[in-house]
């Protein structure tokens, strides 16, 4: 862990705590301890009243003349800048509003990839990749009869980079990778794979769901050219989500849903598109909660997210060690930087029914595969349990869950013996 730096200040967790409506209530009788922010994150009220008054006068947008279209559609176009600067860049006609990280990743495997991957290419992935970021390259290469590449991971849950040059060739022409793991926490080293796949040709394409809560976003430093993420991981609401792609690669590809909005002119016997983002944007979007995302950004800013990164690794640290206690508990993954997500086993005792038995007690965790399989096979497990954090979370939540932990193994362990 990194020396603390006064000038990151303190968070006040409890304030912060009390603009999250979910933190009144009770859960099985006791109060919520909150630890599946990988899963999707809380969403403060400031996002909440946002969205209330977005539906009390609602619209459809670009489609209206009259005050409450133009109002909603002027609230709809103002997120793409707030998205565009909070990744780092200037241009809002790079945002492409979906439904989310997964639906991002679909449209760039259906839009690019179809076009640029020819039988014989090759893509690139990790052993590390959440299946969204996995199937969709599974699906292309099966009908384009290409091959898929996949860098493997260590025992620690970090990439074999130094591996990385010899799976790249003159026939890579797409690297997809996370920006950080949602099953272990690793924070890849995007950077350098995006370097050293540019260097041979490919296009990258980053998913991005887990790191915006987590770590900076910058997709110029990172030097991708695509990057996924979904508004509800950054106390945003669910069914939004976005993808960033550079114009010059979004004005060569074509559209892949057809309907209203993305066209310029319709007859019957041919259609004409409009120009990147709105080619890709068929149909009513998921208006409000678009509008819903900008708030969430906003809130974001306003509770200085650099301040809190330092706060989740301090509390990532705190969390490793007093679960380091729990008689039986292993951790699966301890790579060399990673984010506030924490996945173990206990030995004896299915991650199921701790799941249930932290369930009981009012600690909300995640317990399974993660839609991540192929990094559970690595390490030889059906599933973990997933303890995530987020900006609401602090010391008591980790000595909630060691004490149940404890209780846990206890019972369980010994019912299983
Ligand atoms: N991708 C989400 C997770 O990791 C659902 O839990």
């Amino acid at each position: 862990m990194r020396a603390r730096d006064p000038s990151e200040g303190d968070i006040d967790v409890a304030a912060i705590r009390a603009e999250f409506p979910a933190f009144a209530r009770r859960v099985n009788d006791k109060p919520l301890v909150y630890l599946d922010s990988a899963s999707t994150t809380q969403k403060p009220r400031a996002v909440i009243d946002v969205m209330r008054r977005a539906f009390e006068a609602t619209a459809n947008i670009h489609r209206g003349v009259h005050a409450l279209s133009v109002e909603a559609t002027e609230a709809f176009e103002a997120v793409r800048g707030k998205v565009a600067r909070a990744i780092g860049r200037n241009d809002p006609g790079e945002i492409v509003f979906v439904r989310g990280t997964t639906e991002a990743i679909n449209l760039v495997a259906q839009s690019y990839g179809r076009a640029h991957v020819r039988e014989g290419d090759e893509i690139l992935v990790t052993e590390l990749e959440h299946h969204s970021n996995l199937v969709p390259w599974q699906m292309l290469c099966e009908e384009k009869r290409s091959r898929l590449q996949v860098l493997p991971i260590d025992d620690r849950g970090d990439v074999l980079l130094e591996r990385l040059d010899s799976l790249l060739s003159p026939r890579t022409r797409i690297v997809a990778v996370s920006h950080v793991s949602n099953s272990l926490g690793t924070v890849l080293p995007v950077a350098e794979i995006a370097r050293r796949a540019k260097a041979a040709g490919a296009v990258v394409v980053v998913d991005g769901a887990q790191a915006m809560a987590h770590v900076p976003v910058d997709v110029e430093a990172l030097g991708c050219d695509f990057y996924a993420l979904s508004a509800h991981k950054v106390y945003g609401p669910t069914g939004v989500g976005v993808l960033w792609g550079r114009r010059g690669l979004l004005e060569k590809m074509p559209p892949w849903q057809g309907g209203g909005d993305m066209v310029l002119s319709v007859s019957l016997a041919r259609s004409t598109y409009r120009e990147a983002p709105h080619k890709f944007e068929a149909g009513t979007p998921d208006i409000v909660g678009v509008i819903g995302f900008g708030a969430a950004l906003d809130w974001l800013e306003d509770k200085a997210p650099r301040r809190m990164a330092s706060r989740e690794g301090r509390l990532l640290a705190y969390a490793t060690r007093a679960l380091g206690s729990v008689p039986g508990l292993r951790i699966v993954g301890t790579p060399r930087e990673k984010a506030a997500v924490i996945s173990f086993t206990i030995d004896g005792v299915h991650p199921h029914d701790l799941g249930t038995a932290l369930d009981l007690e009012g600690i909300a965790v995640r317990a399974g595969h993660h839609c991540a399989q192929p990094v559970m096979d690595h390490f030889h497990l059906d599933a973990t349990v997933r303890a995530s954090f987020g900006v609401y979370s602090d010391e008591g939540d980790v000595d909630a869950l060691t004490s149940a932990l404890e209780r846990a193994a206890r019972l369980l362990g010994a019912s299983a013996r």
